[in-house]
């Protein structure tokens, strides 16, 4: 591989990881602004109402991950395969449809808001269902270009080295856009058509996704820090075997209560129960293989110090806490039946959305971010500059400070609209009027502010890294 000249691969990468970047922000914006109506109703009544504004901030939200992942493979395949990325030019075009494609569809939700609820709103305008709402074209549009993805990413993989990793992304992107067709076909019974939902977001984040990170986990060890390809991959291969057999029948805890049978209960309590497991194993994996290799240089008499990527590494530890924490711990803390029977669509299940997508994904493919910058101007990033910390302490600390928030939020209306009040109409508004409550969606809204100076930073920072003279060349 080319070190001077970025590969085309490389290169394709860095426009997938700068559109994301984009999306992220915008992702942020739109939930200020929906916060923003928390505490004032009437702010942008009948402009952009909290409806349209929340289904942005979360459809924004995947899109930008799902680029960034893609950004992710392109960027690891050169590295991995030893090879160039077979049909790279129709990456390249494909990236383009996609990029039009999703500038339409905000272009849309914005402006058109919405439809006449019939066919045609499902076709143009939106198709109502949370997280995955484009349209139905351009959800055709995406399945051509992911397809075309997933076609370099084989062809790639058959002609060059199929090391563990690419072994694993390449079984696990057939799942990932396997699954996406769940969610393009509509059911007039809204039990069938959740039934179907549930199988992209859960089976989305909770097994191809989780997956997803540990293969990217394990490349990022490697590339940073040396870590034994040996030891990573054995590792990898565990976190996948422990994840699809949690992460399938786990789908079962959301399926209490959207009228399917009541076997689901035990099935969804146990297995998801055991969910936290191979989160558990993936921030093992991350810090022992951390403290071997530090180890091993140590005997080697070597500097303790041989992280060649600083902002990046410290993404990927928070990865590994963020993961534990808001995926294993906050939502082990709801699984149970007995438990969600109270919590269910409360602020908690907020709480664990953001911790669990800030923990698990966002952290990790900032990280991928930073390696793509490393590599873009092919220096070592061997301290992390001031914009890179305040980066990444002050969105941490937001998005720790919202979850606390909505925790906290959430409790409330745990204690007093479903324990104290029976899950009534008054106990509903009664749980939402409460002091605690809104001064609980005042934090948010102001964390949420800290996380956006954060990411004001982190741009900062992504965009000037190459041109610092404190990193190493
Ligand atoms: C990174 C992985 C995960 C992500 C990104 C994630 C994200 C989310 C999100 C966004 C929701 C809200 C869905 C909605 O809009 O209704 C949700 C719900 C839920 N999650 Fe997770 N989750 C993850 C892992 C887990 C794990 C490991 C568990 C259990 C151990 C879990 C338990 C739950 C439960 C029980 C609900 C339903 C909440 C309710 O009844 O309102 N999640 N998750
Ligand atoms: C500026 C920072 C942010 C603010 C002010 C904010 C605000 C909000 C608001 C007001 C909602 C609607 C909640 C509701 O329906 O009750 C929401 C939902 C959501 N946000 Fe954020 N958010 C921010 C950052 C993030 C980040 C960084 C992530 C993940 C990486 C994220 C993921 C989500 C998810 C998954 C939901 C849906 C939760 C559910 O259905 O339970 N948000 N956000
Ligand atoms: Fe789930």
């Amino acid at each position: 591989m080319a070190n001077n000249t970025l590969d085309e691969s490389k290169q394709l990468a860095t426009w997938y990881f700068a559109f994301a970047f984009i999306l992220f922000g915008a992702q942020l914006l739109f939930g200020l602004v929906a916060a923003v109506q928390f505490v004032m109703p009437g702010f942008l009544f009948e402009i952009l109402d909290f409806s349209v504004a929340r289904m942005i901030h979360i459809n924004a939200l995947v899109v930008w991950m799902v680029f960034a992942m893609i950004g992710s493979v392109y960027w690891l395949l050169p590295d991995e395969t030893g090879i160039d990325t077979v049909g790279i030019k129709i990456g390249k075009l494909l990236y383009w449809v996609f990029v039009a494609a999703i500038a339409v569809v905000v272009l849309v939700y914005i402006f058109v808001q919405t439809g006449p609820a019939d066919e045609t709103t499902i076709w143009f305008i939106n198709e109502g269902r949370e997280y995955i709402e484009a349209p139905r074209w351009a959800d055709i549009g995406i399945v051509v270009v992911v397809l075309g993805f997933v076609g370099n990413l084989f062809l790639t993989g058959m002609k060059g080295n199929r090391s563990g990793i690419v072994t694993v992304i390449m079984a696990d992107m057939i799942a990932f856009a396997g699954i996406y067709l769940a969610g393009m076909f509509f059911t007039d019974n809204i039990s069938v058509d959740q039934y179907w939902w549930w199988w992209v977001i859960h089976l989305w984040v909770e097994a191809t996704w989780e997956v997803f990170v540990g293969s990217i986990a394990a490349y990022g060890l490697i590339t940073m820090i040396g870590a034994h390809r040996k030891v990573v991959e054995m590792w990898l291969w565990i976190e996948v075997a422990m994840l699809f057999g949690s992460g399938i029948l786990g789908m079962g805890h959301h399926y209490f209560w959207i009228g399917t049978p009541e076997y689901w209960w035990e099935i969804g309590a146990l297995f998801s129960a055991l969910e936290p497991l191979p989160l558990v194993a993936m921030f093992v994996h991350v810090l022992y293989d951390w403290g071997k290799t530090q180890g091993a240089e140590e005997e080697k008499g070597n500097a303790v110090s041989v992280i060649n990527n600083k902002p990046a590494f410290t993404w990927f530890v928070l990865n590994a806490f963020g993961n534990f924490l808001g995926a294993g711990v906050w939502g082990f803390f709801h699984t149970l039946p007995q438990v969600n029977l109270y919590t269910h669509g409360t602020q908690f299940t907020a709480a664990h959305g953001h911790l669990a997508f800030f923990g698990a994904y966002a952290t990790i493919l900032i990280g991928m971010m930073y390696i793509a910058v490393q590599g873009k101007n092919n220096i070592k990033i061997l301290n992390n500059t001031k914009s890179s910390i305040w980066g990444v302490s002050l969105v941490t600390g937001g998005v720790m400070g919202m979850t606390v928030a909505l925790t906290i939020a959430g409790y409330v209306q745990v204690l007093v609209s479903r324990a104290q009040m029976g899950a009534t109409w008054a106990g509903y508004f009664d749980g939402q009027n409460g002091l605690w409550f809104s001064q609980a969606m005042d934090w948010r809204l102001i964390m949420g502010v800290v996380t956006f100076l954060g990411f004001l930073f982190l741009t900062k920072d992504l965009l000037s890294t190459g041109k610092s003279s404190v990193h190493v060349r």
